[in-house]
């Protein structure tokens, strides 16, 4: 039995894991969050105490790792040496550790085949920056999501700020765009459309609406693929 695959990629912040786990819901798909387990591989290096960018010692400590994802009612879980590390992996500090590692190629080989071997043995719905362009060439659909830096910052924000996190919109916005402009330029699967993508602008739709359109390039690939 061969399986549906949706790669779903962008930059940070455009509400790719909110849209990604919703339509996967809708469809009975598995969402995989890729972000989570470079933000594992993060915690990891913190822990040993290795400076986040040195590309030797990160990879020395790879073979070493015991990383592997959990599902508890649909919600992926990730494991790191069999602790749940979910929640501690949420902080800023962990998005700067995921974006620095994420960038050295020892990393990205080591995360690919586990990356894959979902997608061998479920249909998927997975997000993160390189996934139609690398992780799952073949994938049945791939989307590019999108929004501008300004929507894409707000809409931060305000999750932030609900949270009760103390922080400007200024802030939010320069450091989405400084994310932005380390995950475009790296060496290593740069942030890129895949050329058979289809782009999503979520700019000027409600999350109802971006679900939806998400749901619906799903529904009708899957169907095209059946014709
Ligand atoms: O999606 P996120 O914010 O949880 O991702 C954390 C970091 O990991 C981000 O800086 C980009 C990187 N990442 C990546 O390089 N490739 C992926 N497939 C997913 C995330």
């Amino acid at each position: 039995m061969s399986y549906f695959s949706v790669a779903v990629d962008g930059p940070a912040g455009a509400g790719k894991s909110t849209l990604a786990r919703a339509a996967a819901e809708r469809l009975g798909f598995v969402y995989v969050d890729t972000g989570a387990i470079y933000r594992t591989v993060g915690l990891a290096v913190k822990r040993a105490g290795i400076d986040r960018q040195d590309a030797s010692a990160v990879a020395a400590l790879l073979p070493g790792l015991s990383i592997s994802i959990r599902y508890a009612d649909g919600v992926q879980h990730m494991l790191l040496d069999g602790e749940d590390v979910s929640g501690l992996i949420r902080t800023p500090e962990m998005s700067e550790y995921a974006s620095s590692v994420s960038a050295l190629p020892a990393v990205r080989a080591f995360l690919m085949e586990m990356q894959r071997q979902m997608a061998r043995e479920h249909d998927v719905i997975m997000d993160g920056r390189d996934i139609g362009t690398v992780v799952l060439p073949d994938a049945g659909l791939k989307v590019f999501l999108t929004a501008s830096p300004e929507k894409r910052a707000m809409r931060r924000f305000k999750e932030l700020t609900e949270k009760g996190t103390a922080v400007t919109y200024e802030e939010v916005l320069a450091d989405m765009n400084a994310r932005d402009e380390k995950d475009t330029t790296r060496a290593a699967a740069p942030l890129r459309a895949a050329e058979d993508a289809v782009l999503l602008d979520t700019s000027d739709l409600t999350l109802e609406e971006s679900v939806d359109a998400l749901e619906g390039l799903i529904r009708q690939r899957m169907k095209e693929g059946q014709a």
